[in-house]
């Protein structure tokens, strides 16, 4: 048994000193990090892989204002792999592979599609793939015969207007603006020369490559997405699914990163995965960050009971604060070249602008994002004020759902006995949209690096100086001595 000399701490615990700075206005300061060792994200924010907070909806959401989702992994196999392959098709610089669809399917078939998959059109094809028309959602929505094909109700190839190319190029997609422009449609289907579709560039994308020009995007220009993965020998499967419906990065899901299970676990990824960007976590020490950079992770991510929701250090004892949990991996990682993610109990700016200052590349947030339209789940009312729910993958009713989907529906008193929870459920208040909450917190950051002289987030962790502050200092830095109205 051993006792640490120095406390830990954590981000209630310091302040920041504010440094000379040479920064003129806070919009002079590059936010851009790296997640991993290959991607780059111009915010340094990735939504928790949490149920209650990234599906496809927060990960395209995050993603476009230059952050990233990594979505969870209590979702069927297929269902997660449908969720990052919805994130995919948001958007591209070209369609690659569009929905199809066959002139006889029936118009309620088309329906479907377009509803399951969120996109607004359907090529129609024959089995060769030679393009005989588009139905879109106008076509369909009150058609009269939902059950008459599809060839009744769509936009004849004749009427179509298309671009022939030997294959999507830079070059096509200037093109392609000007013919969409010119002839005021939204979808122009790109052919080769013997008529096969090869892919489709539509309006929305070129506008929305426009309006978020920040956009976390892969070399096709879809957004970057993560997807959570178990340490469970069927995980290999999910991984599997999740890689084939394009994600960018596999998030090693593990309350106990440093553990030989999940050490093994990142090496069988990194070996079975090697374009995919492998995250793994969560730990707390430098030598946890050791261990698993050692077995091929790609970035760590810090936190042992940091999370707003996490109750692990009260059931087991165990945990770092979090300031100090990212200080020491910081140390070990940076060394290793690996980017570290703070990962847990960010509530504001000033705690995002205190954990990359102490050296985390990027930071994981939950909660606060849980609170947002994006994120799954229904809001509730409560005495006229509108509230998200959130609940740690470690709650009691995270626990007993996941038990009563592996036992087909069914839990019995003895399931409800055995869990021994780590996390809560709670509400949190409506926070209105991603960017609406990211404006707030990126904003915080981009002050707080003003405050530093930072014109970078290098510049911040350099240049920070942290003192160490009391209870009466604390209550000094909120609003106090007065009655807040809002
Ligand atoms: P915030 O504070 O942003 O933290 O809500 C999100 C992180 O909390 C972790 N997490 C848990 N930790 N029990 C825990 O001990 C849980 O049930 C639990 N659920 C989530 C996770 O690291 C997440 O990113």
């Amino acid at each position: 048994m051993r006792v640490r000399e120095t406390p830990g701490l954590t981000f209630d615990d310091v302040l920041l000193v504010p440094k000379r700075s040479p920064i003129a206005s806070r919009s002079a300061v590059d936010t851009s990090a790296q997640l991993s060792r290959r991607i780059k994200l111009a915010i340094p924010l990735i939504s928790a892989n949490m149920d209650t907070v990234t599906e496809a909806n927060m990960a395209i959401a995050i993603a476009r204002v230059g952050g990233m989702g990594a979505i969870h992994r209590f979702l069927t196999i297929e269902r997660q792999a449908a969720e990052v392959a919805r994130v995919k098709r948001a958007e591209s610089y070209v369609v690659e592979f569009p929905a199809m669809i066959a002139p006889d399917a029936s118009v309620s078939e088309a329906r479907h599609q377009l509803v399951e998959l969120g996109i607004g059109g359907l090529l129609v094809t024959n089995p060769q793939g030679i393009l005989l028309g588009l139905v879109t959602n106008r076509d369909v929505l009150l058609a009269p015969d939902p059950l008459g094909p599809v060839s009744s109700v769509m936009t004849p190839r004749t009427e179509l207007i298309t671009l022939t190319t030997s294959g999507p190029q830079c070059d096509d997609l200037e093109r392609a603006r000007e013919l969409l422009h010119k002839h005021r449609i939204e979808k122009l289907p790109l052919l080769n020369d013997r008529g096969e579709t090869i892919g489709l560039v539509t309006a929305q994308d070129i506008i929305k490559h426009e309006q978020f020009p920040l956009a976390t995007k892969d070399s096709k220009g879809r957004l970057c997405v993560a997807a959570a993965v178990g340490v469970r020998p069927g995980d290999l499967h999910r991984s599997e699914a999740c890689v084939t419906a394009g994600t960018d990065a596999l998030v090693v899901d593990i309350a106990h990163g440093h553990s030989d299970h999940a050490i093994a676990v990142v090496r069988e990824l990194k070996a079975s995965f090697p374009n995919t960007e492998i995250i793994a976590g969560n730990v707390a020490t430098g030598s946890g960050v050791e261990d698993l950079v050692e077995a091929g992770a790609d970035a760590v991510k810090v936190g042992v009971g940091s999370g707003s929701i996490c109750t692990t250090r009260i059931v087991t004892g165990f945990g770092v604060p979090q300031l100090t949990a990212i200080m020491d991996c910081a140390l070990a990682a940076r060394s290793l070249g690996v980017p570290i993610i703070a990962d847990g109990g960010i509530r504001n700016g000033g705690d995002l602008t205190k954990a990359l200052a102490a050296g985390a590349d990027t930071a994981m947030i939950g909660s606060l994002l849980a609170g947002t339209e994006e994120s799954p789940g229904a809001s509730v009312v409560r005495d006229g004020q509108r509230f998200k729910i959130v609940r740690g993958m470690a709650s009691l009713s995270a626990n007993i759902e996941r038990k009563m989907v592996e036992k087909g529906g069914e839990v019995d008193l003895v399931d409800w006995e055995q869990v021994v929870p780590e996390g809560v459920e709670a509400l949190v208040p409506y926070r209105g949209t991603v960017i609406d909450l990211l404006h707030q917190l990126v904003g915080g950051l981009r002050s707080g690096m003003s405050y530093a002289g930072a014109a970078n987030l290098d510049e911040l962790h350099e240049n920070a100086e942290f003192i160490r502050i009391t209870g009466a200092g604390m209550r000094e830095s909120n609003a106090h001595d007065v009655e807040t109205i809002g």
